[in-house]
């Protein structure tokens, strides 16, 4: 059986709570053992990977990511996204339903299953429609969904209108034990808006979409949470009203958790100010007061996980009027660096910034991953907090290259990940794939 050694790193735990210089066996596709510090002696027919001045934690999950196949291949593959995911230091991606066709058939997921299969880098977890097409008029076949594979369901791109249809989709989930992850707007109030409604909007000549619009389909799922017992995930939770109302659910003892972008808590609307469709995304970025509350929700755990709601689009899509172009922006390979940023400037320490990028989201959607405790897969990364690095479009591993961060200075980068014990990437080079 394969043995490596990682030593010298500083080890960071959410799950054990462990935090310090240890050092940590795998053998064959699990955490075999943690020691302290040269604790292991010298272990016959062991690789080493020295890891000094590194941080040793649990592999990125990332509960939010479009891998845009099948159906939409020019602008990501399971295959390319993978690849950007592991240069991002994730190690679980769980890819949303809006593919062509959408995935709410068992065929469509063993597609993908099949794709990830064949790209062999990190985990990919399918999650389903909750309705046929994700139109929210008929329930899919949430039950053959779940057996086929997935771990969650969701008619991301789109919110789930009918309250009789989330009520009744919230109870086949619970049997079925898998969480509703929400996109959260009521079209009636966004009414095809393309940016936050705010005195820039009007200055801007766009039509805004409201936060409340977001607020009040995140008001009715708390309510239906609450009734159903079943679990609600909020998805690109953008707004501090919201966050405000998951923290008192969560009070509540309802079984709610929720996610945030990179994107939403480090910009803010003004980004757009030059019509940049690059920092266009559904929700659109909000204002000052929101990001403060997504922060402070970061801050005191309201927020279970960091999501990057990676979005590839072709750059003709972007190449518009800034309210004909398409919502979305790339996240898997910037997302570590963006909450490293936070840790930086002391806002959180490295074991609230490792939760809320690893096992927090594990714990979410109840996935086998975000710890590093002997027995647990040998799913790994490896960080060199201090690597200063720049995103540059030659270094986008993704099919599409539409993000706001382009020529942006980054802090912090995965040097080596660990899937099931298998090295992937080696000192910031994927190993195969
Ligand atoms: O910005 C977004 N892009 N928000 C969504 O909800 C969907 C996503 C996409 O699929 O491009």
């Amino acid at each position: 059986m394969n043995k490596i050694l990682i030593k010298n790193g500083y080890l960071i735990d959410p799950k054990t709570q462990r935090e310090g210089n240890f050092d940590l066996l795998i053998e064959g596709k699990a955490v075999k053992a943690i020691e302290k510090r040269g604790g292991f002696g010298k272990i016959e027919n062991c690789e080493v990977l020295d890891a000094a001045d590194r941080w040793i934690v649990p592999g990125l999950v990332d509960l939010h990511v479009h891998l845009r196949e099948p159906g939409f291949e020019w602008k990501e593959t399971v295959l390319t996204g993978s690849r950007a995911a592991v240069l991002g230091g994730y190690t679980t991606l769980c890819c949303m339903p809006n593919t062509s066709p959408v995935n709410d058939t068992a065929q469509v997921t063993e597609f993908i299953r099949e794709k990830a299969r064949a790209a062999n880098l990190c985990r990919v977890l399918p999650i389903g429609a909750v309705s046929l097409g994700s139109k929210g008029k008929q329930m899919a076949p949430l039950s053959e969904l779940r057996k086929a594979g997935c771990v969650a369901f969701s008619d991301d791109g789109e919110p789930i209108y009918d309250a009789g249809l989330m009520r009744r989709a919230l109870e086949w989930c619970r049997m079925l034990d898998a969480p509703i992850s929400c996109h959260e707007e009521d079209k009636s109030l966004t009414c095809g808006g393309c940016m936050n409604e705010s005195a820039l909007s009007l200055r801007l000549g766009l039509r805004g979409m409201p936060s409340v619009g977001e607020d009040v389909m995140v008001a009715r799922d708390i309510e239906l949470a609450r009734y159903t017992k079943g679990r609600v995930h909020i998805c690109h939770i953008s707004t501090a009203r919201s966050i405000e109302l998951v923290r008192r659910a969560k009070n509540d003892g309802f079984r709610v958790t929720c996610e945030v972008t990179p994107h939403h808590l480090t910009l803010t609307e003004d980004r757009i100010e030059q019509y940049d469709t690059n920092a266009k995304m559904s929700p659109p970025l909000r204002e000052e007061g929101d990001v403060a509350a997504l922060v402070e929700g970061l801050k005191d755990g309201t927020i279970d996980a960091i999501a990057s709601d990676h979005a590839p689009h072709e750059l003709d899509s972007k190449q518009k009027e800034f309210s004909e172009a398409t919502f979305g922006i790339l996240g898997l390979q910037t997302s570590l660096s963006l909450i490293m940023g936070f840790v930086a400037s002391k806002k959180i320490s490295p074991m609230r910034a490792i939760d809320a990028l690893s096992t927090g989201p594990a714990r979410s959607f109840g996935l086998e991953a975000g710890s590093l405790a002997p027995g647990c897969p040998a799913d790994i990364a490896v960080i060199d907090p201090e690597k200063s690095w720049s995103f540059v479009k030659e270094g986008v591993a993704s099919l599409s290259k539409n993000s706001p961060y382009l020529g942006t200075k980054m802090l912090g980068m995965a040097t080596e990940v660990l899937v099931g014990g298998r090295m992937v990437m080696r000192s910031g080079e994927i190993l195969n794939g």
